[in-house]
């Protein structure tokens, strides 16, 4: 396949291991650049789900009988096979929780004994929802402040602000490392040593880094790292908290019940070991396997090549938008962000562009992003955005860019 075939990637075949990128939209082949959203999954993740139920189905930690010990060694593995991909020391390091935005939750809980009045939280002005309102309630409860890292005019963080934000009165600080509405990836290694020089922890919301890049917890030195399985090829329902042990031995627990528990009496509880204190309840079992099948593919390929062909592509993708008259890219160069591009076409709301794109066959996001403060910060209400992964093309890109024509077209803009 014409330009299918990048420096060390065969996208063309890989392609292939995604039948849902065969569809045809709107008698459109599909492009799907909606990947910050969620990704596609590949047929070796819908295998490795369809052969747990076929083989295996049965609750974890629970019985002796063959299916359970299977089912049980599946689940672990796939919290061993997490460890590895994000360099965590064991797989007690690892819960798995839905998505990040429970992994946050998970820790605004699970930390709350730390903070107290007067107490500081920060965040960045770039955050995603789900690492803002967490916090929001968290301070509300404690009678604690949130202090914002402010951003730049080209969307990245001031380093004054980074400074003067985090003081001896933190206790937490916790900071998306790539942008799904700007793209910008923040320097959260250094952010990580100013919070601890500070005594504050340190979280990292690694939604769209740990997906599209190699990330190591401890090359980051962070405390804790969120991220959602369904956005690396896994299932829907699907995301994982890291934890460096002795944070997650200090973290109580957000969910309580079942499979948390070492002992209970009528009046107490003594909790479970790692990382199994914080996976109440029968979890997601298969979502879990699938999210290990998830691991393999993209370790099969390698992170450095899936971070290397998406920084190509969304070099072109930049040239190709730039040329496009009245077309307002949010963020920083490509060399500083990871594949996602934020724009306005002015003069046309951002769901018009989404909606006239989809007639084309091309998915992506028009709105706010789940970043509305970041919005009204830029000045708008929302924006348009395409978000790559490994499988997208340069002709996906090249169709995206006269889609884009023909709105201004026929707004007449
Ligand atoms: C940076 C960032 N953080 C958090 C989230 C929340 O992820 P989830 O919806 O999987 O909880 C997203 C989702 O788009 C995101 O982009």
């Amino acid at each position: 396949m014409i330009g299918t075939r990048m420096k060390g990637l065969d996208v063309g075949k890989i392609m292939a291991d995604f039948p849902i990128l065969n569809r045809v939209v709107n008698g459109k082949p599909l492009a799907y650049l909606d990947n910050s959203a969620t990704s596609q999954k590949p047929l070796q993740v819908m295998e490795a789900i369809s052969h747990y139920y076929a083989h295996s189905n049965s609750n974890i930690h629970r019985g002796v009988h063959q299916l359970s010990a299977e089912s049980t060694a599946a689940y672990e593995e796939a919290h061993s096979k997490a460890a590895a991909f994000i360099g965590a020391s064991s797989m007690e390091e690892i819960v798995f929780t839905k998505n990040t935005t429970e992994s946050i939750n998970l820790l605004a809980y699970g930390l709350g004994s730390r903070l107290g009045k007067g107490d500081e939280i920060v965040v960045t002005q770039m955050e995603h929802h789900s690492n803002l309102v967490p916090w929001q309630q968290a301070a509300k409860r404690a009678g604690a402040t949130l202090k914002f890292i402010e951003i730049d005019q080209k969307g990245e963080l001031k380093m004054e602000s980074i400074e003067g934000s985090i003081t001896k009165k933190t206790r937490v600080v916790s900071v998306v490392h790539a942008s799904n509405a700007l793209g910008t990836v923040n320097d959260i290694r250094m952010i990580g040593e100013v919070a601890h020089e500070n005594g504050s922890v340190f979280i990292v919301d690694g939604a769209q880094s740990v997906p599209h890049m190699p990330v190591d917890v401890k090359a980051i030195g962070c405390d804790f790292l969120a991220f959602s399985g369904h956005k690396m090829l896994g299932p829907t329902g699907t995301g994982v908290l890291f934890g460096r042990r002795d944070m997650l031995e200090e973290t109580e627990p957000f969910i309580f019940g079942g499979d948390m528990i070492r002992e209970v009496s009528f009046g107490e509880s003594r909790w479970n070991a790692l990382p199994w204190k914080f996976e109440a309840g029968t979890p997601n079992i298969s979502g879990g396997i699938g999210l290990g099948a998830a691991i393999d593919y993209l370790q099969g390929i390698g992170m450095e090549k899936i971070e290397e062909q998406e920084k190509s592509l969304t070099s072109y993708a930049f040239k190709q938008l730039e040329t496009i008259k009245g077309l307002k890219i949010y963020g920083p160069p490509p060399e500083k962000r990871i594949g996602v591009i934020s724009f306005n076409i002015s003069g046309v709301h951002a769901h018009d562009v989404a909606e006239i794109l989809n007639g084309e066959g091309i998915a992506i996001r028009g709105g706010h992003h789940c970043a509305m403060p970041l919005m009204h910060l830029l000045g708008v209400a929302g924006s348009a955005r395409a978000s790559f992964y490994l499988y997208n093309t340069r002709e996906e890109v090249d169709r995206l860019a006269a889609a884009l024509e023909k709105v201004k077209k026929i707004f007449s803009v």
